[in-house]
């Protein structure tokens, strides 16, 4: 699997596995067990999401049944927002590692830009400056506000992972992170399976010419604009099936037939409603959700 190197020197694989809705321990654990089989090395996880411990447990038993070791594994968490602040963050940042179960993680995001990320960002800076986390980044982040924290932070973000799929190409955001080397990553590459995108037509004509499906050539897509993916999947088929994207090319003319296919805004999630505000900051975490 291709990796990119981070502007701090670090590779991360291009091609992740999320556990977004993953409630039920048991079968989160059996889930990122099958992706370590089908070959994911990056798991992207985040403590509003309640199954650091069971995404933990699981990559533990992988590597004691020697499928990986610890270095080929890329673990990222994130922070909520009831927890931004600086010492609020660091305290979250220890409770995820235990809950994970490891020494440290490999790429820390703040999850929303939302409460007092600027008091979060200097706590993932220590974080980053101290080796607790191999690198640092936020996610959700809009042009204007990702523009603004890396010209007021002594390390810029080297990641932000937004919502990014041929629905949905955010081609200026993208244009921004560029501008400052951050590394975007793209959640819900598949579009969460809406408008109905694994029978869209364009997706699967292009794939057809490399017996490739829909949902390989919409990943494909973000991996030859640079953009990092993660996916999910409980059906180990289709984690095999996402996974197998390493064989074929898209054409000028294909990635200029999935330029029709944009949007040019979400249907999962519009970050420019205050209503969005206002739902992420009144879900609170408790101890019994985590
Ligand atoms: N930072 C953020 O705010 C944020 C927000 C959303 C998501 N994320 C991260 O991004 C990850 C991925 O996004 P997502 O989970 O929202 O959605 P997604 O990966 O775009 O889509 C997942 C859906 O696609 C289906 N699917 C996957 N592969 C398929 C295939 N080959 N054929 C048919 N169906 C297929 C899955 O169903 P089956 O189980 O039936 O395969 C599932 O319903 C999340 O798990 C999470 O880690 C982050």
């Amino acid at each position: 699997m291709d990796e990119i190197v981070l502007k701090n020197g670090v590779s991360m694989p291009l091609l992740g596995f999320g556990v977004l809705q993953m409630k039920d321990s048991k079968e989160c654990g059996q889930c990122v067990l099958q992706a370590v089989r089908s070959g994911y090395r990056m798991f992207d996880t985040a403590a509003s999401y309640g199954n650091e411990q069971a995404v933990g447990a699981a990559l533990k038993r992988a590597v004691k049944d020697g499928m990986v070791c610890r270095e080929e594994l890329f673990v990222i968490t994130k922070l909520w927002i009831q927890d931004a602040g600086e010492a609020a963050a660091e305290k979250a940042f220890e409770q995820s590692l235990k809950r994970l179960g490891l020494d440290y993680i490999d790429l820390y995001l703040i999850h929303q830009p939302y409460n007092d990320y600027y008091g979060a960002w200097r706590a993932l800076e220590k974080l980053y400056l101290e080796g607790r986390v191999r690198a640092i980044g936020v996610s959700n982040f809009s042009p204007e506000r990702l523009t603004d924290l890396c010209m007021n932070s002594e390390i810029m973000p080297m990641v932000n992972q937004i919502e990014l799929h041929p629905f949905y190409h955010q081609e200026e955001a993208l244009r921004i992170m560029r501008e400052f080397g951050v590394q975007p990553q793209a959640w819900a590459p598949l579009c969460e399976g809406l408008k109905q995108i694994f029978s869209n037509k364009v997706l699967r004509q292009i794939g057809k010419k490399y017996g490739k499906s829909a949902a390989q050539t919409a990943l494909r897509w973000n991996i030859e604009r640079q953009v990092s993916v993660v996916t999910r999947s409980s059906v180990p088929e289709h984690m095999e099936e996402d996974f197998d994207i390493w064989d074929f090319s898209l054409s000028e003319a294909d990635k200029k037939a999935i330029e029709i296919l944009d949007l040019g805004c979400s249907e999962i999630m519009d970050y420019g409603n205050p209503a969005i505000a206002k739902m992420f900051n009144r879900k609170k975490l408790c101890d019994s959700t985590l």
